[in-house]
């Protein structure tokens, strides 16, 4: 199957994800006005999103949940995969720092490469691949030692790619407030600030009130989009058939989104 909107990642064949643990609701996050989330209901959002997932013929692996890591199941943040490339992350946030480790055997075929750069830390969540560069936000998680690191690691796969660092505020992780849902065309949630000139691309701000709904999923044809964010729904009916909506209510409570619950390769 081709991959329409995102040419510089390869098709996705694969998904790998981890089960929340029961006490997920002790992981970090930065949204406590939301409440705290109910463990039952996230079960449930998050089986949906893995039978989507398996409706769209992956192989999709989904490890049992492990308490050690409340944050577990956001396995887009501790590793980042290009190619055959498994780069092994290291988190800003001191509790997340186990995580890459916990994934390795699990990474089947892929080369591992892990961040050596004591200096240098980087979460997957500000990293965002668009048509024709990588971005990498510089946050909290993610500095300008860990983003040189990953470029070197992608450039064994793509010894040309081009990756552009984007300081920015407002939100936990880039793709938080910043996604690319077409080729060049970005939903963007006002909440992220940056001075990060996006004039080579269409950007889509969206209202305030649907923020949220910046963290948009691409899976090769199919888009996965939240639920309750009317702009984004309209956004994503201009550029696919295929569009998956998804409660998200309970991982947004814990700073989490559609992307951050698998790694797909
Ligand atoms: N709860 C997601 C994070 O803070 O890393």
């Amino acid at each position: 199957m081709k991959h329409t909107y995102h040419p510089l990642l390869p098709d996705v064949t694969r998904i790998l994800a981890r089960q929340p643990a029961p006490n997920f609701a002790d992981g970090l996050t930065t949204a406590t006005h939301l409440g705290k989330p109910d463990y039952d209901l996230a079960l449930q959002q998050y089986n949906t999103y893995i039978e989507k997932l398996r409706g769209l013929n992956l192989e999709v692996t989904v490890l049992d949940a492990d308490a050690d890591f409340p944050d577990g199941h956001f396995v887009e943040d501790p590793v980042i995969v290009y190619g055959d490339m498994a780069f092994l992350c290291r988190s800003g946030a001191n509790a997340r720092r186990k995580e890459p480790q916990s994934l390795v055997s699990h990474l089947h075929g892929l080369r591992v490469i892990p961040l050596q750069d004591e200096t240098a830390f980087i979460d997957g969540g500000d990293v965002l691949f668009c048509a024709d560069r990588v971005l990498v936000g510089i946050s909290e998680r993610s500095n300008l030692a860990g983003a040189t690191a990953l470029h070197r690691a992608l450039q064994t796969v793509k010894a040309d790619i081009r990756l552009d660092c984007v300081s920015f505020s407002g939100v936990l992780h880039l793709k938080s407030g910043l996604t690319e849902i077409a080729p060049s065309v970005m939903l963007h949630d006002p909440a992220l600030k940056t001075d990060y000139a996006l004039d080579w691309a269409e950007v889509i701000e969206l209202p305030s009130a649907e923020g949220y709904g910046a963290d948009v999923m691409p899976v090769n044809d199919t888009i996965f989009i939240s639920t309750g964010f009317p702009t984004v729904r309209q956004v994503a009916e201009k550029y696919y058939q295929n569009i998956i909506e998804l409660n998200m209510s309970e991982f947004q409570k814990m700073d989490g989104a559609l992307t951050c619950l698998s790694l797909r390769y």
